[in-house]
């Protein structure tokens, strides 16, 4: 019994009398208690809104938003609490650095490397930078197990100004050598955006150790409610970034024909923010420190090696990327059934209670690249059982009798 799963409502629920079987956790977690009780207290005592009231309501908010912030820095490892940046989701904050960072900083005939297999929240942003600034988008292929061979990774020259890469893959689950990719950027004069969305639900992200100069991610992927992102940023570059949205709350003085701003972090938090949400990550932290990084990966190794062995006897499946699992390898499984549809997949699949993701996932450059339209997806998190899997597995084992194609 996986002593987790108590601490999750939605997971003890059922659906038309069947157990929810939830392998959709690279696109949103399930939330614990702590988390719905967190975010719950704070709108029943605290709420109010920050950084404006001089009331007591009012600081106790802003304590709570600071907190939060102070509670993000130490967990990856920033400097200082004016590097961390509260934003929507992990694509405002990549929206952040292209537009306030890429349109400034990246000029004609500079390129900017990313894998072919970034979600398009850090793939579009670079395109419009390019496009505008005329760049060139220097794409890295992986092999067909996901990896970037070194080949793909000497892309990164002295051209490159930007080098745009999640740390893990939201299709093949590829962990990336960002470590490597950081030193050759670098060495190039680069700067590196990392997107942490797909990896810091499930591996320790230490930006100092990494040394990237951009971070982003989403709250909701990692126990955390809705609507709450963060951007780390190395404070120089931040200092020097102009404002990507302007309003209430980020300036320093205001005249009629002008304004300047306010220091970091209010620079690049326009208008009133979610406090909630902020309560709700720094809960999901406290969470997640508490389960202790070293299970969390532990199990969903396991589990991991667990499905991919279950898929590799079932036949008329094919997995894309790395059929192994191991240090370089994710939760995260996109494959496909022989002629068939991955929606009629899911379809299916849903019907005995077992949600997983069917379609591009945000990432059509790899689709193509993969020669396919569409893939479907399992993604699994330390809250998943064996249980879960073979609930799975059995149920894709029917999906072609259901439409009348060979076992
Ligand atoms: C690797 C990766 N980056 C970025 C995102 C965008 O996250 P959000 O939709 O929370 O902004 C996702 C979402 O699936 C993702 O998987």
């Amino acid at each position: 019994m996986n002593p987790y799963l108590k601490d999750f409502p939605i997971l003890n629920t059922k659906r038309d009398g069947k157990r929810l079987v939830y392998l959709d956790n690279a696109a949103t977690t399930q939330k614990p208690d702590s988390v719905l009780r967190a975010v719950d207290d704070y709108y029943r005592s605290s709420n109010a809104n920050p950084h404006r009231g001089l009331y007591g309501l009012s600081i106790r908010a802003t304590q709570m938003y600071e907190d939060a912030r102070s509670a993000v820095r130490k967990f990856i490892n920033a400097e200082k609490d004016s590097e961390v940046l509260f934003t929507r989701n992990a694509s405002e904050s990549l929206n952040l650095v292209a537009y306030s960072y890429g349109m400034h900083f990246i000029g004609e005939g500079d390129e900017i490397a990313l894998p072919v297999s970034e979600h398009h929240s850090n793939l579009l942003p670079w395109q419009m930078v390019a496009k505008a600034k005329g760049a060139k988008l220097v794409y890295l292929y992986p092999d067909k197990n996901g990896r970037l061979p070194q080949k793909e990774l000497d892309k990164i020259g002295p051209k490159t100004a930007l080098v745009a890469v999640a740390q893990v893959s939201n299709v093949l689950g590829t962990v990336y050598p960002v470590e490597e990719i950081v030193r050759r950027a670098h060495a190039a004069g680069a700067v590196v955006v990392l997107d942490c969305a797909q990896s810091i639900p499930h591996y320790p992200v230490d930006v100092k150790k990494l040394d990237v100069d951009f971070a982003a991610f989403s709250g909701h992927k990692m126990l955390a409610p809705m609507g709450i992102g963060v951007l780390y940023g190395k404070e120089d570059l931040l200092n020097k970034m102009p404002p990507f949205l302007t309003g209430g709350e980020m300036i320093e003085y205001v005249s009629e024909q002008d304004a300047t701003f306010a220091p970091l972090p209010q620079k690049f938090e326009a208008g009133t923010q979610n406090v909630g949400g902020a309560v709700g990550l720094a809960a999901a932290i406290d969470y997640i420190q508490k389960v202790g990084y070293d299970t969390i990966m532990k199990t969903e190794e396991e589990l991991l090696a667990y499905t991919l062995d279950g898929l590799s006897k079932l036949p008329h499946i094919t997995v894309y990327g790395d059929t192994k699992a191991g240090e370089q390898r994710c939760g995260v499984v996109s494959f496909n059934v022989d002629g068939v549809h991955p929606h009629d997949v899911a379809s299916i699949l849903d019907s005995d209670g077992v949600a997983i993701r069917a379609g591009h996932h945000c990432a059509q450059p790899l689709m193509k690249y993969l020669g396919v339209n569409a893939t479907c997806r399992a993604s699994l998190y330390f809250y998943n059982t064996k249980e879960d899997i073979d609930i799975f597995l059995e149920s894709l084992k029917k999906v072609r009798g259901w439409l009348g194609l060979g076992a």
